[in-house]
């Protein structure tokens, strides 16, 4: 690999936040000019594979250095671990069609949108059982879920290897945009000893909300870590959800209590495979604790209600090095005049506003305004307009 240019101090070993997975922060940025590259075949990455390019070499999918080999990917889908044991839920694989496997051997420039981003070292080319990943790690073949509809249009054979990512890349929100060693810095600089990570691709609303403020009576700091990456068409836009955190975070939140980052990963809709990985990724970024509410990360009806939250039992705590704070479904209760849940709430189904993401969307569609029970009037406006200017 690459002598590294840009390579960040090390994690203080002192720190109470919690060891990378794997013991070190990946670091596989080098710096390098793309033209260094330019003999090199090229193999163009879609947005999904641009995205894991970031993840690996930033350090956030720690220990991963490269797309994994056949040993690591059938032991995370067979066993929910790498091969050496360590946990690892979803496969973070590069597929090329057959046909193009023969010419992309040794070393190969990935590009994106047709420039040169990174540089990939062919360890092993194999050939994955997507009927078996596709029932361990969705749940399910219907190929009307969007993560097996993406698995089964990708390519046929999986290119393992360590990566190189040439410059960072600060997308859309770049001052959001912090890489795991920038977050755990600013923890530090906060000196935050305990953090818990919210993970989100839907529009902020009261329920989230009431998520963040409850786990904030426990923990020093919130790392609101919506993920920008690639998400489904119907999905409501990042740059809209992101003014949306920015209201509420101005009128509701301590300032001094709350960081709003980017986690730029793409979805995959995965359910209970996708909650560990989130949970795994945001040990990586500095994080103590990590939120799993209902069906996190699902889509369609998928997934047990509370799926996302069995499904990290069959870990240890030390392993897993970050605290789940498991959540019931969270709702507004009309005569309690509160968001709760049934753990703190005696009234039936009739006093309850139930708040979801699905729902917001579909009343925005319908150009239905957002009640107050489901959203700050703040973020409503912010939903509202944006809707309005896209019909
Ligand atoms: S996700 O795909 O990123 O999980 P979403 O943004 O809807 O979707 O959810 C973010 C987090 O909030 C997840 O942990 C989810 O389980 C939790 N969550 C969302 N709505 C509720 C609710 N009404 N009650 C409890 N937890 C919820």
């Amino acid at each position: 690999m690459t002598p590294l240019l840009a390579l960040p101090a090390a994690p203080d070993t002192r720190s109470p936040l919690p060891a990378p997975l794997g013991g070190t922060l990946v670091w596989q940025v080098s710096g390098r000019e793309a033209a260094e590259l330019a003999h090199l075949p090229r193999l163009e990455l879609n947005a999904r594979g641009m995205a894991d390019l970031e993840m690996i070499a930033t350090g956030a999918y720690s220990p991963l250095r490269g797309f994994m080999n056949e040993a690591d990917y059938r032991s995370v889908v067979e066993r929910m671990r790498l091969h050496d044991g360590t946990p690892w839920s979803v496969p973070v694989t590069l597929p090329v069609p057959g046909e193009r496997a023969r010419e992309l051997r040794g070393e190969v420039a990935l590009t994106h949108h047709g420039r040169v981003v990174g540089r990939l070292q062919v360890s092993e080319q194999y050939r994955p059982d997507k009927d078996r990943e596709a029932l361990e790690v969705y749940r399910t073949r219907d190929e009307t879920h969007p993560g097996v509809a993406a698995l089964r249009a990708a390519g046929a054979v999986y290119l393992a290897g360590e990566v190189e990512l040439l410059a960072l890349p600060r997308g859309d929100f770049p001052a959001e945009h912090l890489t795991p060693h920038e977050a755990r810095a600013a923890f530090a600089a906060r000196g935050w000893r305990s953090v818990v990570a919210f993970q989100t691709r839907n529009p902020i609303h009261r329920a989230h909300e009431y998520l963040h403020k409850v786990a904030l009576e426990l923990v020093d700091g919130l790392f609101l870590h919506p993920l920008v990456g690639a998400t489904k068409s119907d999905d409501v836009p990042a740059s809209v959800r992101m003014r949306a955190y920015g209201a509420l975070l101005q009128h509701y939140y301590p300032a001094h209590r709350v960081l709003l980052g980017v986690y730029p990963a793409a979805m995959r809709y995965a359910g209970p495979r996708e909650a560990v990985l989130h949970a795994l990724s945001r040990r990586n970024y500095g994080c103590t604790h990590f939120i799993v509410g209902r069906d996190h990360a699902g889509v369609g009806n998928y997934y047990g209600t509370y799926d996302a939250q069995e499904i990290f039992s069959a870990f240890g705590r030390e392993e897993l090095g970050i605290e789940i704070l498991r959540f019931e479904h969270t709702f507004y209760c009309k005569t309690c005049g509160a968001v709760a849940s049934r753990r703190s709430c005696p009234h039936g189904d009739a006093h309850h506003v139930a708040l979801s993401g699905t729902r917001v969307r579909d009343l925005l569609r319908a150009g239905e305004p957002l009640p107050p029970e489901f959203s700050r009037p703040e973020v409503a406006e912010v939903l509202r307009s944006a809707y309005r200017d896209r019909s």
